[in-house]
């Protein structure tokens, strides 16, 4: 798995050069060492899944991390968010973990899945208000299973599939799941009350779902085309754009708007009423494997191959740029052709450089220059960090990214990456060693 995953990362940073420090002033949110493959909106939060296997929790209108969870042995394949303010994680791993509170480890995790988990939804049904919290996962391993928390706890195969199952999404009431087995064979559970319809034979494989409030089913699929479903899986409408698989999908809160992209092409803009498309955005960060809209019904957000997090205007048709007016200390650096500030653009999101700003998701890094690993006061470690010996210094810190953190620091949570050109870290830790100093 590991092995598998590093091999996809130099494949990606291969493929995508330039977009390391990409030249538009699009909003984007560096965090992640490999590809974004799933991502949902909490409220002001984004939640985040990797390739890299961690899942990050960003502060959407700042856009910086505020969390790192590391637990998945693997890539991260989905997440959901759930009642309660929690939410749950799904992995090549074939765990699910379901996280709650700012905790740093799941509070819960689900072994049941033998193979690789798809997809995730979130489930109202089987339960009192307010008693529990209910979760649906689906998996390679052919099963759709219903799982309560919270009353002792039960989990039960709700839908087997003859295959993979690829995708689920649930009803408006969420009280139901929609699910997507092999050739996108379509079935409904009504987890409530059991029963339901499926699976019916599909044509070809769907990707991902989303179900409307008027109980439209939305599939994105395979062979490039978006296809609606009624409320009882009869197809309604075929949608054909480029021909290339479609790998995401994400309906608007309002309902109004459909947006896919696939591993291949841009992302499409569809109005759901029309059945028409209203705009492709293509630009950097792509191929596009993850989206979804925030709570505006306007902004739009993908995680790319790239690693990284962008904004986009789906009524405009075009890339958000930041409202923010970037005046802090490294943006001046960079303005001014720092070469290390912009090498740190990459750890902005995680780390602030002046004791005032704090820690983000990492410890602040003020003072690090002499420091021993694991030591910033009020920051919560990983339990691997403060048992080992290294001191920070120019050598150290470019070691660190030489051969990445995962081999330089085993059991870190900071995301897997590596800086390839040496004067690039050289160039980080000199500018670093000046501006971290403590005054
Ligand atoms: C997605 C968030 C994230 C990004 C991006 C990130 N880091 Fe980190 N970093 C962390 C976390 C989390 C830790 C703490 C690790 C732990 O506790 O296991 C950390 C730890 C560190 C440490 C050790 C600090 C100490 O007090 O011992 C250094 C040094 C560091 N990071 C430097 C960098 C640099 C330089 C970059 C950019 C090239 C970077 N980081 C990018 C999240 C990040």
């Amino acid at each position: 798995m590991r092995r598998g995953y590093a091999i996809a990362c130099a494949l990606f940073a291969a493929a995508w050069p330039g977009f390391a420090q990409d030249a538009l002033a699009q909003d984007v949110m560096r965090g992640h060492g490999g590809p974004v493959r799933a991502l949902a909106v909490s409220g002001a939060a984004l939640i985040s899944g990797s390739f890299d296997s961690t899942v990050i929790v960003w502060d959407l209108d700042r856009g910086v991390a505020k969390r790192v969870l590391r637990f998945h042995e693997g890539p991260v394949n989905a997440v959901a968010v759930l009642d309660k303010g929690c939410f749950a994680s799904g992995g090549e791993d074939k765990k699910v973990a379901l996280w709650c509170e700012d905790r740093e480890m799941p509070v819960y995790v689900l072994k049941d899945h033998e193979a690789p988990v798809t997809s995730l939804a979130s489930s109202a049904a089987g339960f009192p208000d307010g008693v529990a919290l209910g979760l649906v996962s689906a998996s390679f391993d052919g099963t759709v299973r219903d799982s309560v928390f919270g009353t002792g706890g039960r989990q039960m195969i709700v839908m087997k599939h003859k295959g993979a199952v690829t995708a689920i999404a649930s009803t408006p009431d969420r009280k139901g799941v929609i699910s997507a087995g092999p050739d996108g064979a379509l079935a409904f559970t009504n987890l409530d009350a059991g029963g339901g319809w499926g699976p019916l034979p599909g044509q070809v494989t769907i990707t991902a779902l989303a179900v409307a409030p008027d109980g439209e089913i939305v599939a994105a699929c395979a062979d490039g085309n978006v296809r609606l479903h009624s409320a009882l899986g009869a197809m309604t409408a075929e949608i054909e754009l480029d021909g290339t698989p479609l790998s995401s999908l994400a309906l608007s809160p309002d309902d109004k708007l459909i947006a896919t992209a696939g591993l291949r092409g841009g992302i499409a803009i569809i109005d759901r009423a029309s059945r028409k498309i209203v705009h492709r955005m293509t630009g950097p960060g792509l191929p596009v494997w993850s989206l979804v809209f925030d709570t505006d019904s306007r902004t739009l957000i993908s995680g790319g191959a790239d690693r990284v997090i962008r904004k986009w205007d789906a009524i405009e048709g075009k890339a958000l740029t930041s409202a923010l007016p970037e005046r802090d200390i490294v943006a001046e650096a960079v303005a001014s052709g720092e070469r290390g500030a912009r090498v740190f653009r990459a750890c902005q999101a995680c780390h602030t450089l002046s004791p005032d700003d704090g820690n983000r998701a990492g410890p602040t890094l003020h003072g690090i220059f002499g420091r021993r690993i694991g030591t910033a006061t009020g920051y919560a470690y990983s339990e691997a960090l403060p048992k080992m010996g290294i001191v920070w210094n120019r050598e150290t810190i470019a070691r660190l990214f030489e051969i990445g953190p995962n081999a330089y620091t085993p059991g870190t949570k900071m995301p897997e990456q590596t800086i390839t050109d040496a004067a690039d870290r050289q160039a980080l830790v000199e500018w670093l060693e000046r501006v971290t100093a403590s005054r």
